[in-house]
């Protein structure tokens, strides 16, 4: 682990274009965010995508973050209409019945907002952690994303779960109030739930699937 800015500071320079930041509440998220800040970088995109299922100690964190930032962070949300089927044919609950369930209702609230978001950018930048799951142990701090056709830089590949927490406490950053209740990874409100001290860091995430389903798609290579 490095909290050299200098490293992801080459990285940025070489990029041509807009840069978007994903940033989903996670601590993870903030640390780089607050990396890149001091990057000078000229055109930055900080974007969530809100799937209308998110907690609401999330949207306390996003004004705190836009305030302590100074920036704004842009919502795509998912098109009305494809909620309205999605609703129709799962109802509110429905994800948690089949793995086929859940990654439609993640197609139609993450993937296809974050193809919007992700439209005339340069590079995307994430908060994703190569310890963080047996999904992402081939992380590599850049990467090419041929899905959507840009650069992905992970700048916290590297860092462990302790080494984000020690750096919002060195910056003193805000932070998600899900933590100190038990939660050691934040998504949707309806597949996400506190877990244990000893428990994995992803374990309350989809609980109810093995390790190796443990994505939503944001992630996943293939086109
Ligand atoms: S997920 O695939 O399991 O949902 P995870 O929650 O670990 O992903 O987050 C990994 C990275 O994906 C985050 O650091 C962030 O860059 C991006 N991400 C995940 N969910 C969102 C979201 N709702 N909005 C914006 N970015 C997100
Ligand atoms: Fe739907 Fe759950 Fe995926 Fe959120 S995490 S988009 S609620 S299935």
């Amino acid at each position: 682990m490095s909290y050299s800015v200098n490293l992801l500071q080459q990285i940025v320079s070489k990029i041509d274009g807009k840069i978007a930041l994903s940033f989903s509440y996670q601590a993870e998220d903030t640390a780089a965010l607050h990396l890149l800040l001091q990057c000078g970088i000229k055109s930055l995109e900080v974007f969530t995508l809100d799937t209308g299922k998110l907690f609401h100690e999330c949207e306390k964190l996003h004004k705190e973050t836009e305030e302590f930032f100074g920036i704004s962070i842009k919502r795509y949300l998912p098109k009305i209409d494809d909620v309205k089927n999605l609703e129709n044919t799962l109802g509110a609950w429905g994800m948690r019945e089949s793995l086929k369930n859940r990654h439609l209702c993640c197609h139609v609230r993450k993937v296809e907002p974050l193809s919007r978001a992700l439209k005339g950018k340069s590079a995307w930048v994430t908060g994703l952690r190569a310890s963080q799951s047996i999904t992402r142990n081939a992380l590599r701090i850049v990467e090419y994303d041929e899905k959507f056709n840009l650069f992905k830089i992970n700048p916290l590949d590297s860092w462990s779960e302790a080494d984000v927490f020690n750096y919002i406490k060195e910056y003193n950053l805000p932070l998600n109030s899900l933590y100190s209740k038990g939660f050691k990874s934040i998504g949707c409100e309806p597949c996400t739930r506190a877990v244990g001290e000893n428990e994995d860091v992803r374990a309350g995430r989809w609980w109810w699937e093995n390790p190796e389903h443990k994505e939503c798609g944001l992630h996943i290579k293939e086109k």
